[in-house]
């Protein structure tokens, strides 16, 4: 119970969480409702018989479905709203917020609809909570190279409102050396770049991230454990690691928490951080993912280690960390 409150109280950010998986099965049939959306469930309890993932593929077919309802500026705003109340909950002081914007415009929403109503949501989020936060467009990794080429397009009119962009989806296949040129542009934008990599790909994927990408944080890396010259690697280069713990146990990447390297990876001096990926997926918000991390053998001491990490590991300037301090 002491811990429980010590986890709370611990000043966190957030660095690795994709807003439409904070979708509560819920809200989705409510939305469903709204815009006129017909699923193949209709009650809750149809609905959550959809959650027994096997892997990433499994997940995020129901996770693409469900996208599906997000219609209106409004819905992105209320998504956003319902996210930084548990994220207050928790103890978060800063989040930077994956969405996937591809999706949407495939569902035939404008780009501007989108960013509209999250920026909205972050902005009255901000005032009521006092969380800072920022935007990161993902390009979707199994949809053609064009078409990521063409979403970036999209986003440079709206640069100035974007943190970065990364890349997420199906990994498997999908290696980040297709995205080189996508990536460069958006360096030149002076956008961040990160990228999903080493979830369930393998550590290889990772160096391509790192070489031809140039990202400067990988999102999960749990299999950079299996490289020791990439492990080296990271802690010289103060390159980050987004875990998300409750996500991989989900997604069967591993059946027991203890498998997972993060000791290793703090005791190598890699800047590893501790997320959630896709909440209301997965079965917690934040503060659970560090809870289940204690129920596993960690120590108190080791979460302030990530939660230091994911200060230093966001993309806000020095003296905006100092006061997170
Ligand atoms: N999109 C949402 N969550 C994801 C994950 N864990 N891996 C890849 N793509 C995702
Ligand atoms: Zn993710």
């Amino acid at each position: 119970a002491l811990e429980h409150q010590a986890i709370l109280d611990l000043p966190k950010t957030e660095l690795h969480i994709h807003i439409e998986g904070t979708l509560e099965p819920e809200l989705a049939l409510e939305l469903a409702a709204r815009n006129g959306i017909t699923l193949p469930w209709s009650t809750l309890e149809e609905l959550r018989a959809q959650y027994d993932f096997v892997n990433l593929q499994s997940f995020l077919d129901l996770y693409y479905q469900l996208m599906s309802t997000l219609r209106t500026a409004q819905d992105f705003r209320d998504l956003m709203l319902a996210y930084l109340e548990h994220a207050h909950h928790d103890g978060i002081r800063h989040a930077e917020i994956f969405f996937d914007p591809q999706v949407h415009i495939n569902n035939g929403l404008e780009f501007d609809t989108v960013m509209d109503g999250l920026l909205e949501g972050l902005s009255i989020g901000r005032e009521r909570y006092g969380i800072t936060g920022g935007l990161i467009a993902c390009i979707v990794r199994d949809l053609p190279v064009t078409s990521a080429m063409d979403t970036l397009k999209a986003l440079e009119s709206r640069r100035e409102d974007l943190l970065g962009i990364g890349l997420d989806s199906a990994e498997v296949g999908y290696p980040p050396s297709l995205f080189t040129e996508v990536f460069s542009r958006a360096r030149e934008l002076g956008l961040h770049v990160v990228a999903h990599a080493g979830e369930e790909g393998p550590a290889s994927y990772v160096i391509e991230a790192l070489d031809q990408l140039q990202v400067e944080r990988i999102d999960h890396g749990i299999r950079c454990s299996d490289d020791q010259d990439l492990m080296h690697r990271l802690a010289s280069s103060d390159i980050a690691l987004t875990s998300c713990p409750l996500s991989n146990r989900r997604l069967q990447v591993v059946q027991d928490l203890r498998e997972l390297p993060l000791h290793q990876f703090l005791e190598g001096g890699i800047r590893v951080t501790v997320n959630s990926d896709d909440p209301a997926y997965f079965g917690g918000y934040l503060a659970a993912n560090y809870e289940a991390l204690i129920d596993s053998g960690y120590s108190l001491r080791e979460c302030a280690a990530f939660c230091r990490n994911g200060i230093e590991a966001s993309f806000i300037g020095n003296r905006r960390q100092a006061v997170l301090f």
